[in-house]
């Protein structure tokens, strides 16, 4: 690490509990290796005391930015000053930067980053069909990126079909050009399957979609990165799909912070 000096800039990540969280030492490092003066610190807050933090981080001259993950994603859109219509749309901030004025700018990364992630292994989404399965925080993110990138259809399926109806709607307003359908367990038919569920997490999860209906020409990606081949990849690369892990989209989105919070040398 860097020696902390009176120059040294701050970043912080909020949540509650914090000791899991890993962006800590993953954007410490990047920030070492890129040789900026700063660091990234945990701040452990409960969803009562948010609101008083925030207002606190705002005066604070030295602070760039900071992480925002599990349970203050949708609150923290309401604290900020400005927020991207997309991250407005989602309902979710995970990323924010403090301008040197103190205002809080609001960005939503993990859909950008998955759909980073999946170039990144040489998949393109625009103009292809995609089964979502999921409407949690992370498939919001994840379709709202999607259908920005100029899928040519999306359907989603969830367990609660209400969230995937509220979803749609959502879509249908800010992405009209692009066809949304609720969907079942079936994917057939979809160049690429994505699953944003949180199954597959835990041993003995079902498996999110139908996977006897997939065929050798779909690709098929996850979220959950640990284990790093999910039941659902197992299955898929046993019927000789192409197969996407989860931890693509968090390596992305790192990257895709450190930008928009400005760690630069
Ligand atoms: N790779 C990455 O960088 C990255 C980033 C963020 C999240 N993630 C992963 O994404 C997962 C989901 O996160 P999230 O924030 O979206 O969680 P969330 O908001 O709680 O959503 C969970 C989703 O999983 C579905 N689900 C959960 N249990 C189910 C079950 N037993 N049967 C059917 N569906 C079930 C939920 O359906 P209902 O709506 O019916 O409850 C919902 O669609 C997490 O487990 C995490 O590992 C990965």
């Amino acid at each position: 690490m860097t020696e902390i000096t009176g120059r040294t800039a701050i970043w912080g990540i909020l949540a509650d509990p914090i000791h899991q969280v890993k962006t800590p030492q993953a954007l410490n490092a990047l920030m070492n290796a890129r040789g900026v003066d700063g660091i990234l610190i945990p701040f452990h807050v409960g969803a009562s005391d948010l609101d008083t933090l925030v207002a606190g981080l705002k005066a604070m001259r030295n602070l760039k930015g900071f992480v925002v993950t599990v349970p203050h994603k949708t609150a923290i859109v309401d604290l900020c000053d400005d927020v991207s219509e997309q991250a407005r749309a989602i309902g979710a901030v995970n990323t924010v930067r403090r301008e040197v004025d103190g205002r809080l700018v609001g960005e939503m990364l993990d859909g950008a980053g998955f759909v980073a992630g999946l170039r990144q292994g040489g998949i393109k989404p625009g103009g292809r069909s995609v089964f979502l399965a999921g409407a949690g925080g992370a498939a919001n993110a994840i379709a709202f990126a999607l259908a920005e990138a100029g899928v040519s259809r999306l359907t989603i399926a969830n367990r609660t079909r209400s969230k995937a109806e509220d979803l749609k709607q959502r879509l249908a307003e800010h992405y009209p050009s692009v066809p949304v359908e609720i969907g079942t367990t079936d994917p057939s038919g979809y160049e690429i399957v994505v699953n944003a569920t949180s199954l597959g997490l835990k041993e003995g999860d079902s498996l999110p979609l139908d996977v006897t209906r997939l065929t050798p020409d779909q690709i098929v990606a996850e979220i959950i990165m640990q284990p790093e081949t999910t039941a659902l990849l197992a299955e898929a690369k046993e019927r000789g799909c192409r197969i996407h892990h989860g931890k693509p989209m968090l390596a992305c989105q790192l990257e895709l912070m450190a930008e928009f919070m400005r760690m630069h040398p």
